[in-house]
């Protein structure tokens, strides 16, 4: 693969939130699993397991416990563009319109991979720091990059999600997953009902990049 074609992919590797309900088959499901099984994790210990739903209940209870989370999201997410342009406003509500879309179809689409992670097994470098710990995600979530990744080279469509971490307890009891697991995301997978994949706005390298020390902009 060329570079530019791996550039093509990483900057339209937008979020997809329109899914049909056509079964992904299971060798693209199979391939696309074993890509997340590739991510590095520290000291190469994956301490994540991914529960991949596909029984219409359960999917059934988690996008009801979604809508739940989404639609409190979504009124407060609201109130935060208020502010901005009107164009800016009707990109925003494009979002949400696509996110209410999400909730409505949760039980239809294809599979959900419910992504676990066992505290016990990370290296977890900043534990003892005072402030929120971050390190430890990092063991996990480029499993779940991977898995987004080789979503895109299937042509299947995902969103990365996280709302149903609130309610982490109901989603463990749904699932059987044991004490000492808990969860970090929730990645609904199927095909795109549009052209799925496409342009992303993002920060630039100019603001998020630094040279030699904080705030000096980095020349290239
Ligand atoms: C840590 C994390 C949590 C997220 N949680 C949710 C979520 O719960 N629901 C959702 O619809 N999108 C969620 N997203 C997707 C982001 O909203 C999305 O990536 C961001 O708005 C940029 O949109 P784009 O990728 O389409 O450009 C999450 C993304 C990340 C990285």
């Amino acid at each position: 693969m060329s570079a530019e074609a791996l550039y093509d992919v990483m900057s339209t590797q937008r979020a997809i939130r329109r899914l049909r309900s056509d079964p992904i088959p299971d060798d693209v499901l199979s391939r696309i699993l074993t890509a997340a099984t590739w991510a590095p994790s520290g000291g190469n210990q994956q301490p994540w397991r991914m529960i991949v739903v596909r029984d219409t209940m359960k999917k059934k209870a988690l996008g009801d416990m979604y809508t739940t989370l989404w639609e409190k999201f979504a009124a407060m997410y609201r109130k935060r563009f208020e502010g901005l342009s009107a164009e800016e406003q009707a990109k925003e509500e494009r979002t949400i319109t696509a996110g209410d879309y999400l909730c409505a179809h949760f039980h239809e689409v294809p599979a959900v991979a419910i992504v676990c992670f066992n505290p016990k097994m990370m290296a977890v470098t900043d534990a003892k720091q005072d402030r929120i710990s971050v390190v430890g995600g990092g063991s996990v979530y480029p499993a779940v990059q991977n898995l987004m990744l080789a979503c895109r080279a299937e042509g299947v469509g995902c969103v990365l999600t996280t709302l149903l971490c609130q309610v982490e307890g109901d989603v463990k009891s749904l699932l059987s997953i044991p004490d000492d697991w808990y969860t970090c995301a929730a990645v609904p997978m199927g095909y795109p009902v549009g052209g799925g994949y496409g342009p992303i706005k993002r920060r630039g390298a100019d603001e998020l990049f630094f040279e030699d020390v904080w705030k000096q902009q980095i020349s290239l």
